[in-house]
């Protein structure tokens, strides 16, 4: 945990708003995950769509991670951080024939999570490797935009399409080296996890695809965002993952590899947004607390009624009281918590909004025109890597400077 003296005397260096990550905190994460699941063959893929900082990053592929990358722009990126193309799995949602040949030249392998796209594939580039996602029939997540499995989602092929897909490998020859599935972030309970891997261990049978190296189960480990919520039991749970997959290994009749690509697991506890109180307004008994960031900077509040815990930097032990705690963006719903219970904020007052390390940044923008944030990643007490905020007038210029069209 990064000491609250220490997150305010960086925003007297770097100003508001400001993202700091915990380097250190990432790293064990990432190792944490190997004391829980001890299957030998355990290969964990951060999921870089979460925190794409470069200096995170270069963390995790010292550490020795791998990557779960959903576009180009992720793929070329992990590589600039140093992982090594075989270290990568590329897991993009309808993906394009051009986008399919520059992943592919990259040298990175393909997950196919459709009949469509397999065919193409195969066509394309027959006796290739090729890994496929299946959908796991399994609902769970944080909430409904952020489950993955069952019947109203668009991602992975169905388990009842195994026939139809063992065709399309044959007629091409390929080589279906890995199966994967992928249920949801913030898997509220356990036993998802456990019924995921079953069911994708059902279909992963030597007569089905004998050329399988490994079984990739997704991200999804969830972590507390309130004070009040329990955290997951992740030694117990990893010991059931580490036997039903010995289990299945023993049938298959080898030692597969069981790969897992978590990204809030890692990087959400790790990361604060600092952001200044700039004006205090009392809305006929409402207080409104506005602030130099907005929901374009962090926007789970706003897109899932996602709780970030607020805390109060620079006035710990002052009278509580409740706030609407809002951006500097012009929608009434630019709110990053409302009626929240807080120490008394004064103008000036430094607040960090907390679990700001997984799709925080990341599913940031510039709408209004404010540039994102400046970035921090501090380890052993030290800035690691920083990247400071764009100007306005650079901000401009990548928009209108070198991208207009003739
Ligand atoms: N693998 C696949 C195929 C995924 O689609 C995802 C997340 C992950 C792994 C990593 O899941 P995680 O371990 O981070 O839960 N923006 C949402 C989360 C969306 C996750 C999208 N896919 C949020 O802020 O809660």
């Amino acid at each position: 945990m990064l000491d609250q003296n220490y997150l305010l005397k960086l925003t007297e260096e770097y100003g508001t708003p400001l993202y700091v990550y915990d380097g250190d905190e990432v790293v064990r994460r990432y190792q944490d995950l190997y004391r829980f699941i001890t299957w030998p063959k355990l290969r964990i893929h951060y999921a870089m769509k979460a925190n794409y900082n470069p200096g995170i990053l270069r963390l995790l592929e010292q550490a020795g991670a791998g990557i779960d990358a959903v576009s180009p722009g992720d793929v070329i990126m992990a590589l600039q951080a140093g992982f090594d193309k075989e270290r990568i799995i590329y897991t993009a949602n309808n993906m394009t024939d051009a986008e399919v040949a520059q992943v592919r030249d990259l040298g990175v392998l393909m997950n196919i999570d459709s009949i469509s796209r397999l065919s193409k594939f195969g066509r394309a580039y027959p006796g290739s490797k090729v890994c496929l996602r299946f959908n796991p029939d399994v609902c769970d997540g944080d909430n409904v935009h952020t489950m993955t499995g069952g019947d109203l989602t668009k991602f992975g092929l169905l388990m009842e399409s195994v026939e139809e897909v063992k065709v399309i490998v044959d007629k091409y020859n390929l080589s279906v080296v890995g199966l994967h599935e992928h249920t949801g972030s913030g898997l509220q309970r356990t036993e998802s996890v456990y019924q995921s891997m079953k069911n994708l261990m059902a279909i992963a049978s030597r007569d089905n695809f004998p050329d399988l190296c490994f079984l990739d189960f997704g991200g999804g480990f969830k972590v507390p965002y309130c004070a009040n919520e329990n955290r997951v039991d992740y030694a117990a749970m990893g010991a059931e993952i580490t036997r039903l997959f010995e289990a299945y290994c023993h049938d298959y009749g080898s030692e597969l590899e069981m790969y897992f690509e978590p990204g809030k697991y890692i990087v959400a506890e790790a990361g604060h947004l600092l952001t200044t109180v700039n004006t205090l307004k009392e809305n006929r008994g409402r207080r409104i607390a506005g602030c130099d960031s907005g929901f374009p900077q962090l926007i789970r509040p706003v897109l899932y009624d996602a709780y970030h815990q607020i805390v109060n930097l620079s006035n710990p032990n002052g009278n509580p009281a409740a706030y609407d705690v809002c951006g500097n963006i012009c929608e009434t719903g630019d709110r990053f918590a409302e009626q929240r219970e807080l120490p008394e904020i004064r103008e000036g007052d430094v607040l960090s909004i907390e679990n700001a390390g997984a799709y925080c940044y990341s599913m940031g923008g510039v709408y209004n025109l404010r540039p994102m944030p400046a970035e921090v990643v501090i380890c052993q007490g030290r800035v690691n890597s920083a990247r400071r905020r764009l100007s306005t007038e650079e901000l401009i210029n990548m928009i209108i400077g070198e991208t207009t069209c003739e």
